[in-house]
């Protein structure tokens, strides 16, 4: 009871601040998503995601040594086709712009390479899955994904990102590339995707946005935590290695209870609302960019996480080596 106890004496001054420091970023936590677009010939940007590029895939290498040197770990692959389909093909195709820029990242450098497993930057109709008869239709879905899973592995991919929320999607693309002699692939699934306003950005840079309808047959309700359990659940039993909470900052809760309930690693998503929003206030000076960036990442890892997806990562990692 104060006054014998004064929490204040734990905040004397910064070494000691240091010294009781709980929770701590390191570089090797920050995984930094990468968009490569096999239409563009010089570096891209798009107005709501401030500093953060598309590459054609003639930079692929100069990026990969770029991120390398700067102490990056891992990268998020998502690509921009010239093509789009019924099947999203292009995300299949031997000769797709994640299967091209995952070889060329892997030829000059470690990285971890990350593909995100999805359709809906490559279906005509923007939707995640095959579409039968006006809907997304789950099972026809499966053996497409099991097809992306086999060529981003063939092409080099560590590991997978399934983020399509097709029930026995993590099943199907484990069997696949167990089929396909990949055991040694690893499979990041996107267990606890909510269906989100935070993703309106990263539309902007993929292209993904459906043409009509939205995602909530598939992504879940933001207003469900037990749900979410549930999802993580069958993917662990489905053979998932790593498991996602995504978005993140409003998802704090599901991150903590995923933590105290599961042992095995989570990925969370700082998604790309939440960056444009932490950009945007900076931008007109109404917070201070770099405290909010680290703070926001700081509290993502107390809640829970192990791993950070974030467009951030570039500039995180710099500021832990400063
Ligand atoms: C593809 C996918 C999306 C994101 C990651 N993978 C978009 C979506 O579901 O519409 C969002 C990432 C972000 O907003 O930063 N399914």
């Amino acid at each position: 009871m104060f006054p014998a106890d004064r929490m204040r004496r734990v905040r004397l001054n910064e070494r000691v601040r240091n010294m009781l420091t709980e929770t701590r970023l390191h570089p090797d936590d920050l995984v930094l998503p990468l968009f490569f677009d096999e239409t563009i010939d010089s570096v891209k940007y798009v107005d709501s995601m401030p500093g953060v590029p598309t590459y054609p895939l003639s930079k692929a290498e100069e990026v990969a040594e770029r991120l390398h040197s700067s102490g990056i770990n891992a990268v998020l692959l998502f690509g921009v086709p010239k093509h789009k389909d019924g099947t999203g093909s292009g995300a299949y195709s031997a000769d797709g712009v994640v299967q091209n820029a995952v070889r060329k990242i892997r030829s000059c450098s470690d990285l971890v390479v990350i593909a995100d497993l999805c359709m809906c930057e490559y279906t005509d109709h923007g939707h995640c899955g095959i579409i039968t008869d006006g809907k997304v239709d789950n099972d026809a879905t499966l053996p497409y994904y099991g097809k992306i899973a086999g060529s981003l592995a063939e092409a080099g991919a560590h590991m997978v990102a399934p983020s399509g929320m097709m029930d026995g999607q993590v099943l199907s693309i484990r069997e696949a590339l167990d089929d396909g002699g990949h055991e040694e692939v690893s499979i990041m699934a996107y267990s606890a995707k909510f269906c989100s306003s935070f993703y309106g950005p990263f539309r902007d840079i993929a292209h993904s946005a459906p043409s009509a309808g939205g995602r909530e047959s598939y992504q879940m309700n933001p207003a469900n935590g037990r749900e979410a359990m549930s999802e993580i659940i069958l993917d662990i039993q489905e053979g998932a290695d790593i498991i996602m909470v995504k978005p993140a900052m409003p998802y704090l809760d599901i991150i903590r209870q995923a933590r105290d309930e599961f042992s095995v690693p989570i990925a969370a998503y700082q998604v790309s609302g939440e960056y444009a929003m932490i950009k945007a206030a900076a931008a007109n000076g109404w917070i201070d960019e770099r405290r909010a960036m680290m703070e926001s990442l700081t509290s993502i890892k107390r809640a829970g996480a192990d791993i950070l997806i974030s467009y951030f990562a570039e500039e995180v990692v710099k500021e832990l080596r400063r």
